[in-house]
């Protein structure tokens, strides 16, 4: 009995360690608040400042976006002309699903099959701003993204992307030189992660989405890349809250549709769902245990008094 319970133990440690082991990524991507790479504001010059000019820009002056086809809608278009009237110098690519099916098929030929074969739409959109980042350089907006100042200071990183509170990066707006090994390697990862996940929701967050991408990056950045591997992170104020930050935010966006605010909602908290699903793993193991553990007392009483019984009944 003992032994049995021994054995019990083990085992369930065993699985404990494992699914610790598998998740352990996403567990230190909870700490990580990627300080050591932040883009600190006193380096940033000011929209107008002179200091602009004399910085280097290393990432291309190409601005990509994605959508189904050139036919953006009404909510969107001031947002994306707002990127476009700021940045007449820069090369403006719309990333519609014909021209970015035609590049995976021209450059990548080896991911045009799984490519094709994402479940949800929004896994191509994902990942085709991966691979023209890797490819062209240059930095990627989403469309509801508009623009409040002109992206020059920015460029002077070999790569940045944006912190999102309270844990990870998003892939919403990030910037890159071509060929950075940040985005070669995501892009070279994105079959490993084609993964499905029962809820749709999670499936495109880490198969091509903000988890996906938060988890390659957490990897990466352990590993101490080079300066000019270096992932540079751009916080929340620098983002989109002041009038000196890069971004607005555009109401009348997709997340005012009811069912995509929940996503949206989802998608903050996502660190709730992992706690979740660990209170629940927890639970089940403890049930589990319990009903072990009845049994093991329902057979130690069995044994008791059948030795009882065989001793009264059957002397020796
Ligand atoms: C573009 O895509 C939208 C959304 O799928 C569709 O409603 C519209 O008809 C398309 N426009 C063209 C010109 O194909």
């Amino acid at each position: 009995m003992r032994r049995s319970l021994l054995v019990f133990l083990v085992v369930k440690l065993l699985i404990i360690t494992f699914l610790i082991h598998s998740v352990s990524t996403l567990i230190s991507l909870l700490i990580e608040d990627g300080a050591a790479d932040a883009i600190h504001r006193a380096e940033l010059p000011s929209p107008d400042s002179s200091l602009i000019e004399q910085r280097p820009q290393i990432i291309p002056k190409i601005i990509h976006q994605t959508y189904v086809n050139e036919s953006i809608p009404e909510v969107w278009q001031e947002a994306q002309q707002s990127c476009k009237d700021l940045h007449p110098d820069y090369e403006y690519i719309l990333w519609t699903n014909k021209k970015s099916r035609e590049f995976i098929a021209a450059e990548y030929p080896w991911f045009l099959d799984t490519f094709d074969k994402y479940k949800y739409a929004i896994q191509r959109a994902d990942s085709i701003r991966y691979f023209v980042l890797a490819h062209f350089g240059g930095t990627y907006i989403d469309l509801d993204d508009g623009c409040n100042r002109r992206l020059d200071p920015l460029l002077s990183y070999p790569a940045w992307v944006r912190r999102t509170i309270p844990t990870g990066i998003s892939n919403d707006a990030m910037g890159s030189v071509p060929q950075h090994p940040f985005f070669l390697r995501v892009v070279g990862l994105l079959q490993l992660y084609d993964r499905g996940w029962v809820l749709p929701y999670i499936t495109v967050m880490y198969s091509t989405g903000p988890l996906f991408l938060s988890v390659i990056w957490k990897e990466y950045i352990a590993e101490n890349p080079t300066e000019a591997g270096r992932v540079r992170i751009l916080m929340q104020d620098e983002y989109n809250r002041y009038s000196w930050s890069f971004f607005t935010y555009h109401v009348g966006s997709i997340w005012h549709r009811k069912d995509a605010r929940v996503i949206f909602w989802l998608g903050q908290h996502w660190v709730l769902l992992i706690i979740c699903g660990f209170v629940i793993a927890g639970a089940v193991g403890l049930c589990l245990w319990w009903a072990y553990s009845r049994l093991l007392l329902f057979g130690s009483k069995y044994r008791y008094q059948y030795s009882k019984v065989s001793n009264l009944g059957f002397p020796r």
